[in-house]
């Protein structure tokens, strides 16, 4: 029997040419909005196979009304959206694309740490009101990176791109903390492993590249932001809700910290007028950290792997949870 693929929304043609070879029937969402919740499920009863992505709420109430089905293939590398402990207990496989987006989402971490240290989106606006002014010496400054301390919070696969970066362009010293210490990465980097309240303490630049979980979430709160350096910039393009929003925004209007660079808000959308997108030493983005033509092909390419080699040889070469197949 031909297996039914719902696609949750237009992913690139790449991966999906791949799933158009095989023998399945897809069905695509088209609108230029996503399903909701209850569409999803509805949609998803009458599938064998699920491709969806960050924003699909893949919870235990889905779960419990799509139990049936035999794999969930993630375009993404984070899988906060999907209860995993329940689609592990249903037996269900989750595949993810990681690695994919590691280049794009440090360049995104590296970029918004030079904006930050410049404050070029709040000059940029400067011209838009008509304010450009006149040259002023004293005017305007912002600050170097040159031989500064980078503290990684997850030093992965992006992680260890955005040290990479830094490292190689200013020199910076490079220190992190993990659940579990990156021995291969300390080699590469020259880098240190340091406790939570030591990163805080030491980096001139904090870049958050963990995963959201129940031990991460929040962890950036008024507490942690009045430990850092008054110099410090704050990057985050991990998950939104591993910072406090409202303790970020005080911390710099307190002059706790420099700055913040976001390419993850808590909630997404953010709201237009949230006063962080008001101040000077801020760079938000709307969570493009993997938006690369080259970063996205390779994701959709990954995702539609894990279903196809799913069911060809019950193989999903990136999983979450591998157990399941175990069984
Ligand atoms: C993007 O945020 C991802 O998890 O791939």
């Amino acid at each position: 029997m031909k297996k039914n693929i719902l696609v949750s929304r237009q992913y690139p043609r790449e991966g999906i040419r791949l799933l158009e070879k095989e023998d399945f029937l897809l069905t695509i969402w088209e609108k230029q909005r996503p399903m909701t919740q209850n569409e999803l499920i509805e949609q998803a009863k009458t599938h064998h196979a699920l491709l969806c992505t960050l924003t699909d709420k893949i919870d235990k109430h889905f779960l419990e009304q799509c139990r049936h089905l035999e794999i969930i293939s993630q375009f993404a590398v984070g899988y906060d959206n999907i209860d995993i402990a329940a689609a592990t207990r249903f037996g269900i496989p989750i595949g993810f694309t990681p690695d994919a987006m590691s280049e794009a989402t440090a360049d995104i971490a590296f970029g918004l740490m030079i904006a930050v240290a410049r404050k070029m989106f709040f000059l940029h606006k400067t011209i838009i009101n008509g304010q450009w002014g006149y040259f002023n010496p004293t005017g305007k400054l912002g600050v170097e990176l040159k031989n500064k301390t980078l503290g990684i919070f997850g030093l992965g696969r992006i992680g260890v791109k955005m040290a990479q970066r830094c490292k190689n362009a200013y020199n910076m010293d490079i220190i992190y903390h993990n659940r579990t210490r990156n021995k291969d990465a300390e080699k590469l980097l020259n880098a240190s492993y340091v406790e939570f309240d030591d990163l805080l303490l030491k980096s001139d630049v904090l870049s958050v590249h963990c995963a959201l979980t129940s031990a991460t979430k929040k962890i950036f709160n008024r507490s942690a932001f009045q430990k850092m350096k008054p110099s410090a910039i704050f990057i985050n393009t991990a998950r939104g809700p591993i910072h406090h929003e409202k303790d970020l925004a005080h911390a710099i209007q307190a002059g706790d910290i420099w700055g913040t660079g976001l390419d993850v808000t808590n909630p997404e959308p953010m709201q237009k007028d949230n006063p962080l997108l008001f101040m000077e030493n801020v760079c938000i983005l709307p969570h493009v950290g993997s938006g690369t033509i080259e970063a996205r092909n390779q994701m959709s390419v990954l995702a539609a792997m894990n279903i196809i080699d799913f069911y060809s040889n019950r193989q999903v070469p990136h999983i979450v949870n591998p157990e399941v197949l175990e069984s």
